[in-house]
């Protein structure tokens, strides 16, 4: 039995993030504390249905649906609620404690992310009122060309220039928090003083709009280091949010499209010149975490780091990272400035229409892709194209997309000026050419298979199967019957069967039995790429044997789920 003690539903509902929840159903917009959108519970024609992130609760003035997180799932998909709380806790990722299990945070654990975050809000309040104060900081703005109203946006404030001024703010919060919070630390005689000192500071929002972090950046030109940033707490993970997330979100910018800084201060500048769909990480490079975080709010997102080599080096791992995770309908455009210049500099030099301008005519990444990649190699001589081409097609097998992924190892082709058959393309891909065998070996094959792509467990168990396609009729007749069953769920075991059927030998002729260029027929060219280390000389029948076992077991687990 599940334990729904309510420590675990606490936990659950501070992990939720009610406007990104039903945000992924509802069309929503910032509308004073709220955002509205149409009530998914009723037919209306303007918006009455309201999400609170506050209280992470809804309310629809129409028809007067109302509730919780765990509500809105439960009436939406029809679920009771232990239904509606295991699809909230998979989908954040936490574990149902079983009975006698306890939560995986005490009740004083809880107590202290409140603290943490209570703590961190009179922070920002303070620094904000200590800019108002602070003719340095506000001055220092000022000769950056911050107005107030995005200084009001970005909640910006000030830190004092003084060793003690947070800690005598926030004298009745315990110094623990403190110093868990990364607001003050402790000199090496363990006396307590304030991180930031003399400092702009910018306060770091999760999406319910809480500040998690902060960022300071130096005012007068003497000091060191530029920016000093929040350390990761337990509520504080830098590479899994971005700078500004929050902020365009409010500003009703669309998030469809992204554009991606380096700087604190180029979201900002941006912002100030009304583009305010802008994005930055937090002091490190744009993470793998960051780049899911963008693609799950966005379709597109351009690239628009600083016009130097650390720029340019950023922008291709960050290419990296989308093309990782590039789904349909998903594009990544890149814009490079001039050396020399950021966002912010450059606007300042050249004015927001120029920008603007090349945003607009920002190439898609492939462009930028490829002339990045054969500036760097002399595909003239046979070396140097061997290694253009292996480091392109490193990044580009990784696109799960996969039409766009051929497309672009079409395009490495063109480049190279000819076919490269261990991509797996088809070098003729004309219908008329497909034997009638083949067509037939293809219908035979379900549309739907789960996962078109090789789970890790099963693209190792394939990757041995092929070279040791020997094993295939020790396989006993009742487990063959099984995989009959299980044909469409995966690849391996149309394999199998194809093996078995044809009394196939070797690698060639089981490539030979798919059709050329046929989804599948390159993910087994894929797989063969990389042969398993040792297998084929000590040929590991048992095991292979036995991880065939493991996935039929895996795979009649997920069917026996999915019909439930
Ligand atoms: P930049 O030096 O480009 O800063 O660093 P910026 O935001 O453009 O600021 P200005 O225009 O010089 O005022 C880019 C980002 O790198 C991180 C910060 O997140 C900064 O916004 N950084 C930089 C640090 O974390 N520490 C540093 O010392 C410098
Ligand atoms: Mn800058």
């Amino acid at each position: 039995m599940p334990n729904f003690t309510p420590q675990f539903i606490n936990e659950l509902k501070d992990r939720l993030d009610a406007v990104s929840l039903i945000g992924d159903s509802v069309e929503l917009t910032p509308s004073g504390k709220s955002y509205k959108g149409k009530c998914p519970f009723h037919q209306e024609k303007t918006p009455s249905f309201h999400v609170y992130p506050v209280d992470q609760t809804y309310h629809c003035y129409g028809c007067g649906a109302h509730g919780s997180m765990i509500d809105f799932v439960m009436r939406q998909k029809a679920l009771n609620f232990p239904e509606a709380v295991k699809m909230l806790a998979d989908l954040v990722g936490l574990q149902i404690p079983s009975d006698g299990q306890k939560s995986r945070y005490s009740p004083k654990e809880l107590q202290k992310f409140r603290s943490l975050y209570s703590t961190l809000e009179a922070a920002n309040e303070y620094y904000q009122k200590a800019l108002t104060d602070s003719s340095a900081g506000l001055k220092y703005l000022q000769t950056r060309g911050i107005k107030p109203e995005i200084i009001e946006k970005f909640a910006l404030g000030y830190a004092p220039n003084a060793f003690d001024s947070i800690q005598l703010a926030l004298a009745r919060v315990d110094e623990q928090i403190l110093l868990d919070c990364g607001l003050i630390t402790q000199s090496d005689k363990g006396k307590p003083y304030d991180k930031f000192r003399d400092r702009i500071m910018f306060p770091i929002r999760d999406m319910r709009g809480r500040v998690i972090a902060f960022g300071g950046r130096v005012v007068s030109t003497d000091q060191a280091p530029k920016y000093m940033n929040s350390p990761q707490s337990l509520i504080y993970n830098k590479s899994k949010y971005l700078y500004g997330m929050y902020e365009a979100w409010r500003s009703r910018a669309s998030l469809g499209s992204l554009i991606v800084v380096e700087g604190y201060m180029d979201v900002i500048t941006l912002a100030q010149h009304g583009i305010e769909n802008v994005v930055a990480p937090l002091g490190t490079a744009l993470t793998l975490q960051q780049t899911q975080l963008m693609l799950k709010y966005c379709s597109e997102y351009a690239l628009c780091f600083d016009g130097d080599d650390a720029g340019a080096t950023a922008t291709w791992r960050a290419l990296e990272h989308g093309y990782s995770l590039l789904k349909k309908g998903q594009r990544i455009r890149v814009v490079r400035l001039p050396k020399g210049d950021d966002p912010d500099s450059y606007i300042r030099a050249h004015g927001v229409d120029r920008f603007r301008d090349l945003l607009e005519r920002a190439p898609n990444s492939s462009a930028y892709f490829f002339n990045e990649l054969q500036a760097q190699y002399d595909i003239d001589d046979p070396e140097g194209k061997a290694a253009f081409v292996e480091r392109a097609r490193t990044v580009i097998g990784e696109i799960p997309y996969e039409l766009y992924r051929d497309f672009m190892f079409r395009k490495l082709q063109d480049i190279v000026g000819h076919d490269i058959p261990s991509l797996g393309l088809p070098r003729n891909p004309s219908v008329g050419s497909r034997t009638s065998a083949e067509l037939n070996s293809k219908s035979e094959r379900s549309p739907d298979r789960m996962n078109e792509r090789l789970q890790k467990g099963e693209r190792n168990t394939l990757r041995d199967l092929v070279y040791n396609m020997h094993v295939v009729p020790l396989i006993s007749e009742p487990t063959m019957t099984t995989i009959n069953e299980l044909r469409s769920e995966s690849l391996i075991f149309d394999v199998i069967l194809r093996i078995r059927k044809d009394r196939l030998i070797n690698f060639e002729q089981l490539l030979a039995s798919y059709e050329s260029g046929s989804p599948d027929h390159q993910r087994l060219v894929r797989i063969a790429e990389n042969p398993p280390s040792g297998l084929q000389e000590t040929g590991l029948r048992d095991p292979l044997l036995n991880a065939i076992d493991t996935l039929i077991v895996k795979f009649k687990r997920e069917i026996a789920r999915r019909e439930i």
